[in-house]
């Protein structure tokens, strides 16, 4: 007999629950989520905020020094990751908004990881193309517009260090990447870029039910 599936379904309590439970976040944070939220429905494209925590514990117990980023936004994934960082660990990160991103740099600035960090203004594939071709970065977040993951996949994990982790936001895009009545042009993206990860033989990876869902990857030496 097949063992019971395992998963616990969230509903708004023990999601409160869960979130309560980590190491609580600082000023910094909050001050941030305020300020985002203050865009209105644009608010709705920066990370959960256990998701910041899980990436701040990824990058450092992988002992990462070198990371990437596509998709800043207002800059908290950015944050969490600069702060899994060593003093000395460097995070490029990569959007196309100088608007959204002023709100970032100031917020690093705040955090006192500004200086681990380098913002690269404009499309993430042409930043990425023109990156040097060795395996440099250990750490890897994407998090910017789905049609472009399989380009940002690829020009990352061609970088990316034997060992070195990858994180991909929104892979389970509100439960419709299972609903083949749901056509929407992101989560045929979205469809397309999960089963591009599956049969990449160059990394072992595992779907995260964290928030809109979260793959992570590693590189296989
Ligand atoms: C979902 S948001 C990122 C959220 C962010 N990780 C956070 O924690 O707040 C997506 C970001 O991707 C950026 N973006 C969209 N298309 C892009 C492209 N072609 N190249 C680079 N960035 C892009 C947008 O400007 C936006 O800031």
């Amino acid at each position: 007999m097949l063992p019971r599936p395992k998963f616990t379904a969230l509903d708004a309590p023990l999601y409160e629950y869960l979130l309560a439970h980590r190491s609580p976040d600082d000023d910094v944070v909050r001050e941030l989520r305020e300020q985002t939220a203050r865009l209105g429905n644009h608010a709705v494209m920066q990370i959960a905020p256990d998701q910041a925590t899980l990436l701040r514990i990824l990058v450092a117990a992988a002992g990462a020094r070198r990371a990437i980023e596509v998709g800043t936004f207002t800059g908290f994934s950015a944050l969490a990751i600069a702060r899994g960082l060593p003093a000395d660990g460097r995070l490029l990160c990569l959007d196309v908004s100088e608007e959204w991103t002023a709100i970032a740099r100031k917020a690093w600035a705040k955090a006192g990881v500004a200086e681990r960090i380098e913002l690269r203004i404009g499309p993430a594939a042409e930043s990425l193309r023109a990156l040097p071709e060795e395996p440099s970065f250990d750490f890897a977040f994407i998090d910017a517009d789905k049609k472009g993951y399989p380009v940002y996949w690829e020009e990352i994990v061609r970088r990316l260090r034997p060992g070195g982790l990858v994180a991909v936001d929104n892979v389970l895009w509100e439960g419709e990447v299972v609903k083949p009545e749901e056509q929407g042009e992101d989560v045929v993206a979205i469809r397309h870029f999960n089963e591009l990860v599956l049969a990449d033989r160059r990394v072992e990876s595992v779907m995260l039910a964290i928030a809109d869902g979260l793959t992570l990857a590693r590189k296989l030496a």
